[in-house]
This record gives structure tokens, C-alpha cells and sequence, in this order.
């Protein structure tokens, strides 16, 4: 059907052309001179999404826990008039609430195929099938999923067209009841494979299809479904505390979460993803580990055992030894994370600061900086990296820029004063 506007469109085309045409030189132009940025990629609800900064994740309004650059969360909303995108969190008691970060922090991240198999199957489960095929028909494009992918949804699109076909006309009954037959099949097929997540919601998805057709017998199911429930559920639990620790660099949580959740589901593909980048950085922590021990017990060795202990708490905070070591060597870690302002402090520092102004910076830093985790050797960054480190995590710990300017006044002098060899 012709439309009525088409004929003003047809006489103004070639105008619309030209000045598309402009305005694409002129967008091109201003993008070179960083005037205009390129469209950010669109928000899809559902879909990961990556933190670009490290950042403070919100939950009613209030700070409740930093989120690490490069970490993933599931988008649930964007709420662009408050600039703002809502993402879910799974807490250790076992509730899932929505946290908030800022949109500018956070860039749409690639989609799994295998997590989107499983959105896929669930869109199935609960009858919303556009969205089911939509899922499936990405996942697929993913070499590693093409197969399985193609051959759900050949699958599950068989079966919602046969359904169709046979509310409309009893007599396409019996086709639709094979159908449905193969789904079953399919379901048995992926929990024997390992894949609870993926076979329950499917075999689920069969009764309700088959339920849309009056008078249609559904073979029974082939599977164990209480079994795959418990399965599906821990695994999923697992799956996202795992994702969680991981990027918090708790690896030893990570990697409890990952044998629980392989268990449960062993052909979980994300989490055989993240096992081995896990157990190789707990691995190189247990070396450093050793090392420092080794070092500990020789004279003089506490500078090289203290470097070997920072450096595997940067790869596994939650390292028990490591954690046990640091507290032994407490009073020789304060020395160079933060020594005290003691009378050779300030000639040692060669600064002309009161040392009233010092003692002050030095309570704001190991009071405020380690509320969320422990402090740095101040002889692994520059002066400027603190500044910036300072900028970004005083906004996170709420400091005034008054504050702030104390903090780096102390970590100026105290930098100096490790570098010398301390204050004593
Ligand atoms: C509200 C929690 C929180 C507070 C308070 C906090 N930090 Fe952090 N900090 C984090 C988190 C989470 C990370 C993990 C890495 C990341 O997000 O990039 C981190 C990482 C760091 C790092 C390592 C960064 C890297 O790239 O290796 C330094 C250094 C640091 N913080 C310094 C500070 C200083 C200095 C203060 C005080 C001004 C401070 N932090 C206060 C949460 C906090």
C-alpha cells in the first residue's frame, strides 16, 4: 500500500540526501575535533554490561560496595534521566537486590552465547518466544554455539509453529505431540550432558506450549525435574558470587564458588571459562607465598618477604596465609605503607609541612583508605599515580578535597621516607 506521505518524500529526497550528507561530514568533523563523541552503544535490559572505572555501587541511595574496573554485572535498567543504570547484585545472603552506578561508568559488554542459551530456554519456559528466538539466534552466531544453537532453536520454533498450526486445526494435532516428543528428547539430552540450566527450563517450556493446545496429550517428561531444579539454582547462585569475587580479586571465594557450581552443573561453560584464570593466579599467589616465608627466616629478608606478600594480596586478597603472614609483619608493613610522623620524619622528608598538618594526613589515610581494603607500599607508585589514585578513591570514600590535599601532603613526605629507608 502507498503511503501518504510517500510522494513528499520522493520530492524532497534528493535534499534530504544532500543534507544527510552535510550533516554526516559535519557529525564526521566535530568527532575528529572531540566536540561531539561517537552514539555510546545502546543499553539492552538483560544484556552484561562492563564497568570502564572503578566505582562505588549504590543500593538505596547509599555507598554499599566498589565495583572493579572491568567487572561485569546484568543490566535490569537505564535510567538515563538520572544517569544511572540499575544493575543486579546477589548478596552473600542469598538476596538478589539492584544496585545502582553511574551510566558514564559502564559500556555494554559482549553477550555469552552460552549465557544467552540458557535467557533463551527461560524465554521459552515463560511463553515469551520472540524473545526466546531472538536469544538463541545470537547465541548461535557464536562458532563455538552454532551447533547446539542452531539445533534448539530448529527445535523449539518447530514446536511453537506446530502448536500453532494445530489450535488452528485439530487434525495437526498428533504432528505438534511429536514436536513437543523431540523437546523432551532434547531436555534429557542436555541434563545427561551436564546442563541443568538449559534442560529444565525447556522441558518446562514443553508443558506450557502444550498446554496452549486444548485437548493435546503431552508425553511425559524425561527427566529428574526436582533434581535439575536444585542443580539450575545453585549453579546460577554459584555462577554470579564466583563472577563477583573473581573480579574483587577473593579468589579463594572465587574459586570455592566455581567447584560448588561445577558440581552442580558440570558443563557450566563460564565457569570452565573462569576456572583455570583463577587457579593460575592463586597459584602464583601460593608461590609468592612461599617465597616470602622462605625469605622471612633469613637476615634482613623482611623487605623481600614483605614485596612477595604485597604482590600475592594483589593477585588473591583473601589469601588466608598471605592474610596471616601481613599480620605478622604488621609493624615493618606500617613502615612502608605508613610510617609514623616520628622527630626524624620530617628532616628524612626534607618538607617544611607542620607536622601537625602530617599526623592528620596520616589519620585520614589509615583511618578513611582502609575501609575497603589495605594500603599500598608507597614505593610501588609514583607521586603522581597517588595523586590520581587519591582523586579517584577520595571521591568513592566521600573526602572533602580538604581532605583530600591532607592525605597527599602526608603521602608526599611519607613516600620520601620510605624511599630513604624510614624514620628510625
Ligand atoms: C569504598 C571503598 C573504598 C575506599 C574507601 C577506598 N578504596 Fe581504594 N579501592 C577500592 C576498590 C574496590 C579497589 C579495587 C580496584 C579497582 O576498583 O580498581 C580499590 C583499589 C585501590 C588501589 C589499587 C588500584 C589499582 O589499580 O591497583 C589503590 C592504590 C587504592 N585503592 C587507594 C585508595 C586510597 C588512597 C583511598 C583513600 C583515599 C582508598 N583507596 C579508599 C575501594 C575503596
Amino acid at each position: 500500500m502507498k503511503r501518504p506521505t510517500s510522494n513528499i518524500q520522493r520530492s524532497t529526497s534528493n535534499e534530504a540526501a544532500k543534507c544527510a550528507a552535510i550533516l554526516a561530514t559535519l557529525a564526521a568533523s566535530l568527532m575528529i575535533l572531540g566536540i561531539v563523541r561517537a552514539a555510546a552503544p545502546a543499553f539492552v535490559n538483560g544484556d552484561p554490561v562492563r564497568v570502564t572505572k572503578s566505582e562505588m555501587l549504590d543500593f538505596q541511595g547509599k555507598n554499599f560496595a566498589g565495583a572493579a574496573k572491568g567487572q561485569e554485572f546484568t543490566l535490569l535498567k537505564h535510567d538515563a534521566a538520572r544517569k544511572v543504570v540499575f544493575v543486579s547484585f546477589l548478596k552473600d545472603d542469598n538476596t538478589m537486590i539492584a544496585v545502582t552506578l553511574p551510566d558514564e561508568a559502564v559500556e555494554p559488554a559482549a553477550p555469552r552465547a552460552s549465557l544467552d542459551l540458557v535467557r533463551g530456554a527461560e524465554e521459552f519456559r515463560d511463553q515469551r518466544y520472540d524473545e526466546a528466538k531472538r536469544l538463541i539466534t545470537r547465541a548461535a552466531q557464536d562458532k563455538q554455539y552454532a551447533a547446539l544453537g542452531g539445533a534448539l532453536y530448529a527445535r523449539m520454533n518447530g514446536a511453537i509453529v506446530a502448536a500453532a498450526q494445530a489450535r488452528a486445526n485439530p487434525a495437526s494435532k498428533q504432528a505438534a505431540a511429536t514436536t513437543l516428543q523431540t523437546l523432551r528428547d532434547t531436555a534429557e539430552q542436555l541434563a545427561k550432558a551436564g546442563l541443568p540450566s538449559l534442560a529444565l527450563p525447556l522441558d518446562e517450556g514443553a508443558d506450557h506450549l502444550g498446554a496452549q493446545v486444548a485437548g493435546l496429550t503431552v508425553s511425559a517428561s524425561k527427566v529428574d525435574r526436582a533434581d535439575l531444579t536444585k542443580r539450575a539454582a545453585i549453579s546460577q547462585r554459584a555462577y554470579l558470587l564466583a563472577r563477583q569475587a573473581f573480579a574483587l580479586k577473593k579468589l579463594v571465594t572465587a574459586s570455592k564458588h566455581i567447584k560448588e557450581g561445577l558440581d552442580a552443573e558440570p558443563a557450566h561453560a563460564e565457569l570452565k571459562t573462569m576456572q583455570p584464570l583463577v587457579q593460575k593466579d592463586l597459584d602464583e599467589a601460593d608461590s609468592l607465598c612461599k617465597t616470602a616465608k622462605k625469605m622471612q627466616r633469613q637476615p634482613n629478608g623482611a623487605v623481600h618477604a614483605l614485596s612477595a606478600i604485597d604482590d600475592g594480596l594483589k593477585l588473591c586478597t583473601d589469601h588466608t596465609d598471605l592474610r596471616e603472614l601481613r599480620k605478622t609483619l604488621a609493624a615493618a608493613f606500617e613502615e612502608r605503607t605508613s610510617p609514623e610522623v616520628t622527630p626524624d620524619f620530617r628532616p628524612l622528608a626534607k618538607v617544611s609541612t607542620p607536622t601537625q598538618v602530617l599526623e592528620e594526613g596520616r589519620k585520614l589515610y589509615t583511618n578513611r583508605c582502609t575501609e575497603c581494603h589495605d594500603l599500598e607500599m608507597l614505593d610501588g607508585r609514583t607521586l603522581t599515580g597517588w595523586a590520581g589514585m587519591v582523586s579517584s578513591m577520595g571521591r568513592r570514600a566521600g573526602l572533602s578535597e580538604a581532605q583530600k590535599s591532607r592525605i597527599m601532603d602526608y603521602i608526599a613526605a611519607a613516600k620520601t621516607v620510605v624511599e630513604a629507608g624510614g624514620a628510625r
